[in-house]
């Protein structure tokens, strides 16, 4: 009696529900869709952000993750600061000099196979690694890669991949304004330098008992290492290109065996440069274009 009782409004609500169902899957896809089209539409407008550095995001990591996060310790021994101070005539000569020293930089792409000395690798290294870093947490990896074996699975592993960035991802306004430098998805001096510099950012820290380290502005305080870096071969007369391996980082990362919170931010080939060297006639902007006064 109570069954049938309900049987007329069970009828009515049938269709009604299944309507309701029928809009409601309508709107999942359609916002499904768009999101995906948003997120293409991001990667056609920045495709050169590469995938596996996106993790500016560190900080709210850190808030989300359910993993025991380490506090640094609260404190520390100051001692007295060793300054040397130069005369006002020996400053602006030191200037001057470093500047022409390292407006002789450039980015050379083609490196002869001559090896170079292993000390002056671990100084140049040295040099880098005293970089600043957030909260002095160094972040930096260095990895110093020599055998002719390991340089080349990795340039075939960056040949591959960019190929795929300079013919599908990079887009046209990439392609054209890498142009003028003429280069290509070819690296032949990933074989041929007899040193390639890895560097890794690291995403996080380990504590001493195993809790995770927050690695403050790690990307910023890894480029800060790589510019002494860069300036350290100058000054000892080895020649290097700055690289960024477009979404080979994962691939190398293993093929190296770090682990997975080391990030590749740059590749350098090191090297003396070949005989047959050219590089772009480019121009560096003035002071006057890169100097604002207050
Ligand atoms: C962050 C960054 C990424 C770069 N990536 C590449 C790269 O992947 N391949 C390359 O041949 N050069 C790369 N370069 C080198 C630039 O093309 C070069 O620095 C620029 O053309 C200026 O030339 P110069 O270094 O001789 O002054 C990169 C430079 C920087 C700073």
């Amino acid at each position: 009696m109570h069954i049938q009782d309900q049987t007329p409004t069970m009828f009515f609500l049938t269709p009604v529900l299944v309507a309701v169902v029928c809009v409601l899957i309508v709107w999942i896809f359609k916002n499904a869709d768009r999101n995906a089209n948003r997120k293409k539409g991001e990667a056609r407008v920045h495709p050169w952000v590469d995938e596996d550095l996106k993790d500016s995001t560190d900080l709210h990591q850190v808030e989300e993750d359910a993993d025991k996060w380490q506090e640094s310790e609260e404190s520390i021994e100051h001692i007295p600061f060793s300054h040397t101070r130069y005369p006002e005539m020996e400053m602006a000569k030191r200037s001057q000099e470093f500047y022409e020293l390292l407006n002789k930089r450039r980015s050379v792409r083609f490196i002869s196979n001559e090896q170079v000395p292993v000390e002056v690798i671990d100084n140049v290294i040295k040099a880098a690694g005293t970089a600043p870093s957030g909260a002095h947490t160094e972040p930096w990896t260095f990895v110093v890669v020599k055998n002719p074996d390991m340089k080349h699975k990795i340039r075939e592993i960056i040949e591959e991949e960019e190929e795929i960035n300079y013919r599908k991802r990079m887009g046209h306004r990439w392609v054209t304004d890498l142009k003028k430098l003429r280069t290509n998805w070819v690296k032949e001096y990933l074989d041929t330098a007899p040193v390639l510099i890895l560097i890794f950012k690291q995403v996080h820290g380990f504590a001493a008992n195993g809790e995770k380290k927050v690695h403050y502005y790690n990307e910023i305080s890894v480029s800060i290492a790589c510019g002494i870096l860069l300036a350290a071969l100058q000054n000892v007369g080895l020649v290097t290109v700055t690289t960024t391996p477009l979404n080979c980082g994962p691939r190398l990362r293993v093929l190296l065996g770090r682990p997975p919170h080391e990030k590749l931010l740059v590749l350098l080939p090191v090297g003396y440069p070949s005989k047959e060297a050219t590089v772009p006639k480019l121009k560096r902007k003035g002071l006057d274009q890169i100097m604002v006064t207050v």
